[in-house]
């Protein structure tokens, strides 16, 4: 079942940012209310960072848990990226696989996995803090809740391994936030080609077309690229799968005879959808060093004949006609706002009346959820992309032409948010 909740893309009250600011001089009396509220506000934080009440609150009962909990919090922050090598450490050296196998010893970890004891202890009792590892009986140790998910789930340790890049980059942000060098020196960037814009696989694509020298990559050439492509591409497609759960469970595709996906990498959303819609057609879009690889993953299987393959970029070349639904799933959030409002331009126009546009991705909390400064972070060491609100989008939407936009309620928004954009 799905509920669905319309948009209201017409709002007034909306930044463009999407990000909650307002955007307009608010009248008089709201602005009193705001600097009467202010003030309590900073009343309030007085009180919270005077010593004195630190001490009483923490030695009564009643309030003593917020003090606890406000000073976790805080420690939390610091400690994020500690927390983040314990779990790198634990999967790298095999202390997860081997716990999961059976418990052990910390005496058996350390001859099985030749490190010494008096260092080992210390990132094992660190998992066991962090509920990756748990504590047994006879001093055994044994996989924890939180370990037991990162090795039965493939995607999920492809991704600390590729975060491992992320947190190289963060060893310099501030040179990230201050300057665009600072982002095009990051690994994040260089791992995918494709947010080298005209310098990159884009280039590499107008090599095929002829275009002019000048439009062509200084950095890459089809060999170099060739590894990266599918380096990328194979690392989505590990970790697609809880997106196409989310997509699956809260959208009825039995409605659409053409599905276009956008973006597609090797193409799991789409097997998935070919798989469960018998009677679904499906094109698959994405840069011909991509699609070359999807092609080939999906040519003994006995739903190929309903696919079919569009190598191209949606920057430079049409989008196709035919499909009465159109994907974009994890593609949106990479790009620029002016390459995201020129491709839902180019799908409206190629959709027909009564068409859709489905796009799922991570989306910007307008209060702001602990998940998305990672992502904000995330896309910024990689390029131009942005993490946007279903209300930022909504909004682009709109512009291109759509004009019934959705947000669906789906089961766990923490893996992708889905808007439904409609022609009509
Ligand atoms: C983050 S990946 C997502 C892949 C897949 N949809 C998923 O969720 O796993 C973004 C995809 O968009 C493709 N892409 C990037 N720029 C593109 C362009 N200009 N034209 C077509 N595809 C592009 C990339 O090659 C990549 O496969």
């Amino acid at each position: 079942m799905t509920l669905n909740i319309e948009l209201d893309v017409y709002s007034s009250m909306t930044d463009p940012s999407g990000l909650g600011q307002p955007h307009a001089q608010a009248p008089t009396s709201v602005r009193h209310q705001a600097d009467w509220r202010e003030r309590l506000r900073s009343t309030v934080d007085r009180w919270m960072v005077s010593p004195l009440l630190y001490r009483v609150s923490v030695s009564t009962f009643f309030t003593r848990w917020f003090t606890q909990k406000r000073t976790r919090e805080v420690f939390d922050l610091m400690a994020g990226f500690v927390h983040f090598q314990v779990l790198l450490n634990c999967l790298r050296l095999g202390v997860l696989r081997r716990v999961h196998e059976s418990p052990c010893t910390l005496e058996e970890l350390a001859q099985q996995l030749g490190l010494p004891i008096e260092r080992l202890d210390r990132l094992v009792w660190s998992a066991v803090a962090l509920k990756l590892v748990d504590q047994r009986s006879n001093g055994r140790y044994g996989i924890g809740p939180l370990g037991v998910l990162v090795v039965s789930y493939p995607g999920i340790e492809a991704m600390v391994e590729h975060n491992a890049l992320l947190y190289a980059d963060m060893a310099d942000t501030p040179r990230m936030l201050k300057s665009q060098a600072g982002i095009e020196d990051a690994k994040m960037h260089q791992y995918w080609p494709y947010t080298f814009g005209q310098d990159g696989v884009t280039a590499e694509h107008n090599c095929e077309l002829e275009l002019p020298p000048e439009t062509q990559a200084p950095r890459a050439s089809r060999a170099s690229l060739a590894p990266q492509t599918e380096r990328y591409s194979t690392l989505m497609s590990v970790s697609q799968n809880f997106v196409i759960q989310e997509i699956t469970a809260s959208y009825d595709f039995s409605q659409h005879q053409t599905v276009l996906d956008v973006g597609c990498g090797l193409g799991r959303f789409a097997s998935t959808l070919a798989q469960q819609q018998g009677a679904l057609s499906l094109m698959l879009m994405d840069l011909p060093e991509v699609v070359k690889l999807t092609q080939r993953s999906h040519m003994n299987t006995n739903y190929v004949s309903r696919m079919s393959f569009v190598p191209g970029s949606f920057k430079t070349d049409p989008i196709p006609m035919g499909a009465d639904l159109v994907t974009l799933v994890r593609v949106a959030h990479d790009h620029s706002d002016q390459d995201v409002e020129h491709l839902f331009k180019k799908i409206h126009a190629a959709l027909p009346l009564r068409g859709r546009l489905l796009l799922a991705e991570p989306m910007a909390d307008p209060k702001g959820e602990r998940q998305d400064a990672y992502f904000h972070f995330y896309l910024m060491a990689m390029g131009e992309g942005r993490l946007r609100t279903p209300q930022k989008l909504s909004n682009m939407m709109q512009q291109a032409g759509f004009s019934r936009i959705e947000l669906l309620a789906n089961p766990m928004p923490t893996h992708a948010r889905i808007l439904v954009a409609y022609k009509t």
